[in-house]
């Protein structure tokens, strides 16, 4: 099959917050920059994010990137890198500031200044006492963030690809990294993408999980395309649960809910967080509060017919905080759990939301393999940022409103990275000869297939055994059975066939 080429000086794979930005700053650097996306740019799983960006402006409490950080090392179980810690809380400020500049609508205070809420986890004084830190555009920050950067991006001609897939890495025999292939959606042409460097923003793989607060174009394809070129995965058993999605439909309800004085009660109306974090409460750290959920109704203090879920209360903050601080959330509550929460408790569960590991960077974007030992272990072209990668600067349990901030803050650091490597190597090394040949395999031996099972079938038994055997406790007979079983499923995934419009998820799911 003959395919199409195009040349660019950075190709970036994803258009959430940090493909966004990082593709801004290298198109006013004057590269040429082309962004893949799946889906429309804003339309990417950064849209979804409610509560805010983390920084320590202290514009209504005193509060300082050291306390930050000491929020935000202990929230990682102390698992985070303590380097790329620092580095991101210091720059947390200034990347906001950036954004204010850009046009982001922040909600505002009286004296004009960004409004900050109290957020899980977010303390003052090392952990002694709650701190405003999370900066909100009511519960609609992402979406807010998102559009900005895009139209950012569109003032500075940077090349979208809309509803493009990446489907594989470009490595040459020195194993260094030369762009990708891809494929547009609509129509199956299939392109290879040269490029003198290479941008994973691919996003998380929530949706491996049957109840997730993620989008559905969530699969973990970045992380796919990493392992299938050899680059080994990074910190993949942590998986961060929300306390906080809609029973029974996954969806998101903001942590800033909480922040904004909501509270969460058990069967009996107790307020129950008050035993498991007395000092913190309800704004006790994700893993935390989750676990104390689960625990309540593991012991019989549920809500509901089946038990099975707890209930957040909001009904006392009044009309006036729901309708200016919290709208999508009452959109959210109305749509998806049919109730008003300015009359009724939300009934929520620990949902899963954020996926700490995936493709070992340092904290300059950079990709190392196999082991962070070194600069001579950095994968020539190759950079990732945000949530497919882990810099890692949220350990085993990401702080909230982190996420937004790390887009942010390593989303800039990676172009000013590939920026001065781009001035170093002026010129692109050329294609292998068999740079496209394994997605085409992969792709005839698909339209090849005439029998077999469903891609959705064995996709939902993969979410089933996920959600049943790796949730927020996870004992050794309970793990050892999931393993089993996702072996099972994966033997199933290897005999698919299209029998649907599942084409996209077949070809780049695991037959190769
Ligand atoms: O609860 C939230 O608004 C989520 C924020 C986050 O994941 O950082």
């Amino acid at each position: 099959m003959a395919i199409s080429k195009r040349t660019f000086d950075v190709v970036v794979v994803g258009a959430g917050g940090s493909g966004m930005r990082a593709a801004l700053a290298m198109s006013e650097a004057g590269l040429k920059v082309a962004v893949l996306s799946k889906v429309f740019p804003t339309r990417s799983h950064t849209v979804a994010a409610q509560g805010g960006i983390a920084a320590s402006l202290g514009n209504i409490a005193e509060d300082s990137w050291h306390w930050h950080m000491y929020d935000t090392v202990k929230g990682s179980d102390y698992l985070g890198d303590q380097d790329a810690i620092e580095f991101m809380c210091r720059a947390a400020p200034e990347v906001v500031y950036e954004l204010e500049h850009f046009g982001m609508p922040f909600d505002r205070l009286d004296n004009g200044k960004i409004y900050q809420r109290p957020f899980g986890g977010h303390m003052r004084d090392y952990g002694k006492n709650p701190v405003q830190r999370a900066c909100a555009a009511a519960d609609r920050t992402g979406h807010a963030l998102l559009h900005t950067l895009y139209q950012q991006n569109v003032k500075a001609n940077t090349n979208f690809f809309v509803e493009w897939m990446a489907l594989d890495l470009i490595r040459d025999e020195d194993g260094d990294v030369l762009g990708v292939t891809a494929m547009e959606i609509e129509t199956g042409e299939v392109m290879i993408l040269h490029a003198r460097a290479t941008l994973f923003a691919t996003g998380g793989a929530g949706r491996i999980f049957a109840a997730s607060t993620n989008a559905y174009i969530n699969t973990g394809d970045g992380l796919g395309m990493a392992a299938r070129a050899g680059i080994p995965l990074e910190d993949m058993e942590f998986f961060q649960f929300h306390p906080t999605g809609v029973y029974g439909a996954g969806v998101l309800i903001t942590e800033g809910v909480r922040g904004e004085g909501g509270y969460l009660v058990n069967k009996d109306g107790e307020r129950f967080m008050q035993r498991y974090a007395p000092n913190a409460k309800d704004l006790a750290s994700r893993d935390v509060v989750s676990r104390a959920m689960a625990t309540e109704i593991k012991e019989g203090r549920g809500c509901g017919p089946k038990g099975d879920h707890v209930l957040l209360k909001l009904d006392h903050l009044g009309e006036d905080v729901i309708r200016h601080r919290l709208p999508g959330i009452r959109e959210i509550s109305l749509k998806f759990a049919h109730v008003d929460p300015a009359k009724a408790a939300i009934p929520v569960v620990p949902t899963a939301h954020y996926m700490m590991g995936g493709i070992p960077t340092n904290y300059h974007g950079q990709v190392v393999a196999p082991y962070k030992t070194g600069p001579e272990e950095v994968v020539q072209g190759f950079y990732a940022v945000g949530e497919c990668a882990c810099v890692s600067v949220h350990g085993a349990n990401r702080l909230g409103c982190n996420s937004l901030l790390d887009l942010l803050v390593f989303g800039r650091e990676a172009a000013r990275q590939i920026i001065e490597d781009l001035a170093r190597n002026p010129h692109p090394k050329p294609l292998p000869p068999d740079a496209a040949e394994r997605p085409l395999a992969r792709l005839a031996r698909l339209d090849g297939q005439k029998e077999g099972e469903s891609v959705a079938e064995v996709g939902d038994a993969m979410r089933q055994v996920m959600q049943t055997h790796c949730g927020v406790f996870r004992f050794p007979d309970l793990l050892a059975e999931g393993v089993k079983q996702i072996r099972e499923v994966a033997a199933r995934a290897r005999n698919t066939v299209i029998k649907d419009k599942s084409r996209i998820s077949t070809r780049h799911g695991s037959r190769h």
